[in-house]
């Protein structure tokens, strides 16, 4: 609040200018939001979040929410004496492992994220992978030969539950579970999941949240790269450990037609409005 004091009362009418016409532009299109684990530390910025959204909402966007919550979910394994190992950033996952994995996911988080946006007079709606045959899944295997468990991949995404619910006005809020044909559960990377329903909705922007200000190469960021330019990063190794999924899931959702795909710092407060509403944006844009 203090900064908006500072600008000149001629700054605050460009600055409003400048969002009305993006609010006009994104009228009624569907934005897939990834709600990184990693950003969801404070109280405070889930309250920040839960704000955004339902602001978005109450613009007329279509916001649909896909979460993570890899910090809780291996704090919760530590204190039941499990043990926790990602291999290039996907956790390799025991049945005991899928049992707390779930708990947390579907249970907690995604719970205390509909409670914060329903605060704000949200109508969001909780759901995961299981629900309504929103994902199939199947076990993945590792191009190491590393038995990763329970980590699935996504066979096909039905997206049917996700129209009803945007149609009435409801704001889906996506845990990444997903339930393979013979009746497995399986605990998918929530950025693969956020890009796969993009896909399927159509989504007009993906934006992913996480606690960095972007794609870092040799610590600078990098406002706008081609998919080109991201799958080399990718290949020389400059990208590495929960950035390689959601690297992969920004290579997905931009050739699959989702026209521009965001990874933004979900650490900043409001990050999601400086990156939809203003001409500069945040973070780094990825474009085909
Ligand atoms: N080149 C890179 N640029 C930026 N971040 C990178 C890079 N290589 C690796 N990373 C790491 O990727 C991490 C982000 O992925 P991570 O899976 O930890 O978070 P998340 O996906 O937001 O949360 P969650 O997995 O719980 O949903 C960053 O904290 C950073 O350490
Ligand atoms: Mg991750």
């Amino acid at each position: 609040m203090d900064s908006m004091h500072k600008i000149s009362n001629k700054d605050k009418k460009n600055l409003l200018i400048e969002a009305l016409s993006y609010i006009q532009k994104f009228k009624d299109k569907i934005i897939v939001i990834k709600y990184g684990g990693a950003a969801m530390v404070e109280e405070e910025l889930k309250i920040h979040f839960a704000q955004d959204i339902v602001l978005l909402q109450s613009l007329g966007l279509r916001p649909v929410v896909v979460h993570g919550g890899g910090p809780e979910v291996s704090r919760a394994m530590k204190q039941l004496g499990q043990e926790v190992s990602f291999i290039d950033g996907l956790r390799v996952t025991s049945a005991e492992n899928m049992r707390v994995a779930e708990m947390v996911l579907s249970g907690m988080l995604n719970k205390e994220i509909i409670a914060h946006l329903n605060t704000f007079s949200g109508k969001a709606v909780g759901v995961s992978g299981k629900d309504g045959h929103l994902i199939e899944a199947y076990k993945k295997i590792h191009t190491s030969g590393v038995d990763l468990g329970y980590v699935g991949g996504i066979q096909k995404t039905n997206p049917e539950l996700l129209h009803v619910l945007l149609d009435k006005g409801f704001l889906p809020v996506i845990s990444p579970i997903g339930l393979g044909v013979d009746g497995t559960t399986y605990n998918l990377n929530a950025d693969t999941v956020a890009s796969c329903i993009a896909v399927a909705l159509n989504a007009h922007k993906i934006i992913f949240m996480t606690d960095v200000d972007g794609i870092m190469v040799d610590e600078t960021l990098q406002p706008e790269l081609t998919v080109g330019e991201l799958r080399k990063l990718l290949e020389e190794g400059v990208i590495q450990g929960g950035m390689i999924p959601k690297a992969e899931a920004v290579l997905n959702s931009v050739s699959f037609g989702v026209p521009t795909a965001h990874i933004i710092n979900g650490t900043d407060p409001h990050s999601v409005i400086s990156e939809l509403f203003t001409d500069k944006g945040i973070g780094t844009q990825v474009v085909s």
